[in-house]
């Protein structure tokens, strides 16, 4: 089953740090997923909007300068790190899921990957969006087509995946907590993929394995990876 390294490796290392990404590719993850805020003017990689559970700081991250948020510990002396440095990290090695976290992500984010694409031989494929916000979604994939995208979702829609073939989507993003076997066969005939969130515990893997989902999201990608 293809596995998504959850905030790198969140089981193992400190999430959404380098380190994590780097213990992710190291346990075999086929993707990447991180989660992406724009604050100051800048990309940062970071679950929460505010600084206390993961750092050393105190308060919300759009209060800070990026001078500021980088001086921060991200856990293990990392520092939060930026999208281009995860991409690095990286190498295309692994299929990179950037989560758009907040507002005004998605055309920062865009113009990134069309850098990688157009300056240093990446290709669109290499990245996958997604977000609980579906309309960063649908702006990313306005702005350009040829990037996947996946809504991110934590209950089931009155027209189950219909909403995603309708944005365009390559994938539908679930919770675990609301993944049926409905929604699944109904992404499938609509040709789209359906990853599950967050996958840890085996019983749980057994589940996704006979609702017959794509992948999962999982801090610790070695159980997943079958
Ligand atoms: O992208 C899947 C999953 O990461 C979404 O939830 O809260 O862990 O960002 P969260
Ligand atoms: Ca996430």
């Amino acid at each position: 089953m293809f596995c998504f390294g959850h905030r790198g490796a969140a089981g193992h290392e400190p999430e959404n740090t380098l380190r994590s990404i780097r213990k992710a590719l190291e346990l075999g993850a086929h993707g990447i997923e991180v989660d992406v805020h724009f604050t100051d003017g800048h990309l940062v990689v970071i679950h929460d909007d505010t600084l206390q559970r993961t750092t050393n700081g105190r308060g919300p991250v759009a209060k800070k300068t990026f001078a500021e948020l980088r001086t921060l510990d991200a856990g293990h002396g990392e520092r939060i790190p930026t999208p281009a440095e995860v991409f690095d990290a990286v190498a295309r090695r692994a299929l990179i899921n950037v989560e758009l976290k907040g507002p005004r992500t998605a055309a920062p984010v865009v113009a990134l990957i069309d850098e990688y694409v157009r300056q240093r031989g990446w290709h669109y494929e290499d990245f996958l969006l997604s977000s609980f916000d579906h309309e960063q979604v649908c702006q990313a994939k306005h702005l350009r087509p040829e990037i996947r995208t996946a809504p991110l979702i934590n209950k089931i829609p009155p027209g189950l995946a219909e909403f995603a073939e309708q944005m365009g989507a390559w994938a539908v993003n679930v919770s675990r907590r609301c993944v049926t076997q409905a929604l699944v066969d109904d992404a499938h005939a609509r040709g789209l993929k359906v990853f599950v969130y967050t996958i840890n515990e085996s019983r749980d893997i057994a589940k996704m394995k006979s609702l017959g989902v794509d992948g999962v999201f999982s801090d610790f990608p070695e159980r997943a990876i079958i």
